[in-house]
């Protein structure tokens, strides 16, 4: 039997009274915005794996490509003994890494979704039976309790997720990840490049709608938790390029005027026809910003690591 522990750091009501906290600031503000965690509950986990597979959603198979070519040199570069993995998800990339580190002692994913970790977690005790593996229900922007485990560590971020958060909110982040790790362990980051407009929506836009669906997924979550009676049908799934800050926006417009009611916060929220609704923002990188940014946090930027075509790009740093 291979050790596994799942830790929950995310009571329910915990949760609850978070999910409250964000609908109730969130909606209540000009423009209306709901924080992007809030997608992944067990459909919307599946939701995004479905996403991953599409067609026009790259950022996966990219990132992929880089790991199979670069697993063997970050290995070697960083020596962990330890690999800490925020946002996991279903850990399917990971994999690759720690097939290549036979020396790896204990894997630690973080994630909110309970189900996304479970799967992950079954997955891999089959396949590696002498890793120990400590699963964390948590939310990587808080504080986070990490497991007693031998060093070095290796911090993975993959997904481009940290374009997820507003620079502000990296900053914070990245400093946060610094706090946690000992001087020579590491940082592997992924992040999604610049690049023409027409390829960068049609990952966030794709024909079959498996997108649209997963930016609705958190008006579904909502009714669920909350007793609101968002209308799925009524609203649009609007992605857009913001050249000015170089992110993808997702929006939820409105089809009509709109009002919903919010039963457990007690909240009537108005839509006006075409009002739109920010659900989340990917950021998208240029070499420098992401040199600049780990620096300004502590960590030293050593090797870059990009696919054949230049989409996506993998970062390997230090914390000095
Ligand atoms: N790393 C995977 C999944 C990326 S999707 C991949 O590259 O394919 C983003 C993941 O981060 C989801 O599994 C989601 O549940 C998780 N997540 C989003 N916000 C989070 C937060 N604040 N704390 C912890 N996990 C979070
Ligand atoms: N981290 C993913 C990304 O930024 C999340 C994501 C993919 C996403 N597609 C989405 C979020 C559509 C909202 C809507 O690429």
């Amino acid at each position: 039997m291979s050790p596994f522990l799942l830790t929950r750091t995310l009571p329910a009501d915990a949760t609850d009274a978070a999910l409250r906290a964000d609908v109730l600031s969130g909606l209540t503000k000009q423009p209306k915005t709901l924080p992007p965690k809030w997608f992944y509950d067990a459909r919307g986990s599946d939701l995004f794996e479905e996403i991953t597979r599409l067609d026009e959603y790259y950022p996966t198979r990219a990132e992929r490509e880089i790991l199979i070519a670069r697993a063997g040199e970050i290995a070697a570069l960083s020596g962990a003994r330890t690999l800490i993995e925020l946002g996991s998800g279903s850990s399917e990339k990971t994999r690759h890494l720690l097939d290549a580190l036979p020396a790896l002692h204990t894997y630690v994913p973080v994630d909110v979704s309970e189900s996304a970790l479970a799967g992950a977690a079954e997955a891999l005790l089959a396949e590696r039976p002498g890793l120990s593996v400590h699963a964390l229900v948590a939310d990587f922007t808080h504080a986070l309790e990490l497991p007693e485990s031998p060093g070095p560590r290796l911090v993975v971020f993959l997904g481009g997720t940290l374009g997820n958060l507003l620079p502000a909110e990296r900053a914070e982040f990245l400093r946060s990840v610094r706090a946690r790790l000992s001087p020579g362990d590491g940082l592997l980051l992924g992040t999604d490049l610049v690049k023409d407009e027409a390829t960068l929506v049609a990952a966030y836009e794709d024909a079959a709608g498996v997108t649209a669906a997963f930016n609705k997924n958190v008006l579904a979550v909502v009714n669920r938790e909350l007793g609101a009676d968002f209308p799925l049908d009524d609203f649009a799934h609007v992605a857009l390029w913001d050249p000015e800050h170089e992110w993808m926006e997702m929006r939820l417009r409105a089809r009509r005027a709109l009002t919903v009611k919010i039963r457990e916060l007690d909240l009537v929220v108005q839509f006006e026809q075409g009002e739109e609704l920010r659900t989340e923002i990917s950021a998208k990188f240029r070499e420098r910003r992401v040199r600049e940014e780990l620096a300004a946090a502590g960590l030293r930027l050593d090797q870059w690591w990009t696919d054949e075509a230049g989409r996506f790009a993998l970062s390997l740093a230090t914390a000095d």
